[in-house]
C-alpha cells in the first residue's frame, strides 16, 4: 500500500456506507487483467519449492478452490483499485501520466514510483468497500476456521477495508503496526510554503496498519487448534508471544533489485508476519496480491507451504525468479527474523 491523499469536500452530503456492491466489475474494481488472465486452475502458473503461484484474478481463483484449504492469509492489496489496472501499469511502464509518480530525491538517490491519488471520492471509496466485501465473501469458504487474515494497509483507508471484510463474515482481532518511516505526510500547504511555514498538512506518518482477522472458531481455541491447526498466532518462543508493533526498515534498494515491483514489501517484516499466522507451523499460507512473490518467498523461507495468485502477467513472471531470490536474501542482522 501506499501514498494516499484524500480529498473529500468536508461539506459533502453524508452518503450511505457502500452504496450498492455492483457484481460487474470495471476498469477500477477488482479484476483488472480478468479479460486477459486464463480461468484454469488446474496448474499452477510456477512453482518454487513448497510454494504455487498461479496467474489469475483472486476472485476467480478462490472461487475455484477447495473448501476449508487455507490456514493462513497474509497480503498487500492495491488499496486505490486504479493503480494496477492495465491502463495505469502501461503508463507505469512508459513512465508517463497515470497515477505513478516517482517521490522527490532528497539524498541522490532514485526513490522507488508511488501511486498518487489527488483525488479518491465517495464512488471511489463505495468501490473500495464493495471491493473488499466480495473479496472477503469469496475468501470465508476457502479458509478453515480459525485462519487469521492479514491485510496491509494504509491509515486513511484502513476503517473501510476493515468495516467491509468483519461485515462480510472475518472478525477483527486488531492491527499489527508496521513501524516504519514513510515519505507520507508532513508537508507545508502546496503552493503557500512560505506563507504558513510553520504549518503541516498532514502528520508525516511514521506506520503503517496491517488489519488483522479471523475466521471464527470452531468451538474454543484450543479445540480449533486441535482440529484445524489454527485460531491462535504462533510465539516467538515460551517467553515472548508475537506482538502487534514491529519495527521495520523501509525496502532496501538491494531487496528491490531482486524483485523490482513498485509496491515491494521488506522480508524481515513479512518473514514474521508470515511465521505468525500459522501457530503450529502447520498448513498452507495464501497471498491473493502476490505481486512479485514476497509473501511466498517468505514462506519458502520458513519452511511453510504457500499459494500466490497474481493478476499481472509481467509481476506473474517477475515472481518466478524473486521468489528463489528474496527467499536466499540475508535481511541484515538488526532487523533479521526468527524460524
Ligand atoms: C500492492 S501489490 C502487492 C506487492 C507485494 N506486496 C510485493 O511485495 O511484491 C498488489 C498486487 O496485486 C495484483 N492484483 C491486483 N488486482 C488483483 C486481482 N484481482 N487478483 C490478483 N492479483 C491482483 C497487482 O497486479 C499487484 O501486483
Amino acid at each position: 500500500m501506499h501514498e494516499l491523499k484524500l480529498d473529500l469536500a468536508p461539506m459533502s452530503p453524508p452518503r450511505r456506507f457502500a452504496a450498492t456492491c455492483d457484481s460487474t466489475p470495471t476498469e477500477t474494481d477488482s479484476s483488472p487483467e480478468s479479460a486477459a488472465v486464463s480461468t484454469s486452475f488446474a496448474e499452477p502458473f510456477a512453482v518454487v519449492g513448497n510454494a504455487a503461484l498461479y496467474h489469475a484474478d483472486c476472485l476467480d481463483w478462490m472461487a475455484a478452490q477447495p473448501l476449508a484449504s487455507i490456514q493462513g492469509v497474509v497480503t498487500d492489496p492495491p488499496y486505490g483499485l486504479v493503480e494496477y489496472s492495465p491502463s495505469q501499469q502501461e503508463k507505469l511502464r512508459n513512465g508517463r501520466g497515470g497515477v505513478w509518480r516517482l517521490p522527490p530525491s532528497f539524498d541522490g538517490h532514485r526513490r522507488a514510483p508511488v501511486p498518487r491519488f489527488t483525488t479518491l471520492g465517495r464512488d471511489d471509496l463505495d468501490r473500495l468497500s464493495c471491493f473488499f466485501s466480495r473479496w472477503t465473501a469469496a475468501l470465508m469458504p476457502v479458509l478453515v476456521p480459525g485462519a487469521h487474515v492479514l491485510v496491509a494497509s494504509n491509515p486513511l483507508v484502513s476503517h473501510l477495508v476493515a468495516n467491509a471484510i468483519c461485515m462480510a463474515g472475518l472478525e477483527r482481532r486488531g492491527e499489527v503496526v508496521r513501524l516504519v518511516m514513510t515519505m507520507r505526510g508532513g508537508d507545508r500547504p502546496k503552493n503557500a510554503h512560505h506563507e504558513f511555514p510553520d504549518v503541516t498538512v498532514m502528520p508525516r506518518s511514521g506506520w503503517e496498519p496491517w488489519l488483522l482477522f479471523r475466521k471464527p472458531l470452531d468451538g474454543r481455541v484450543q479445540d480449533n487448534l486441535r482440529i484445524w491447526g489454527t485460531g491462535g498466532l504462533r510465539r516467538h518462543s515460551p517467553e515472548r508471544p508475537f506482538a502487534d508493533v514491529i519495527k521495520s526498515a523501509p525496502t532496501q534498494p538491494a531487496e528491490r533489485q531482486l524483485a523490482p515491483h513498485p509496491s515491494l514489501k521488506p522480508q524481515s517484516f513479512l518473514r514474521e508476519v508470515v511465521r505468525a499466522v500459522l501457530p503450529l507451523g502447520e498448513g498452507t499460507v495464501l497471498d491473493p496480491f502476490a505481486g512479485s512473490g514476497s509473501t511466498l518467498a517468505a514462506a519458502e523461507w520458513l519452511g511453510y507451504r504457500s499459494i500466490g495468485v497474481e493478476s499481472d502477467m509481467t509481476y506473474a513472471d517477475m515472481a518466478v525468479s524473486a521468489i528463489k531470490r528474496l527467499r536466499d536474501y540475508e535481511v541484515p542482522s538488526s532487523s533479521a527474523s526468527s524460524r
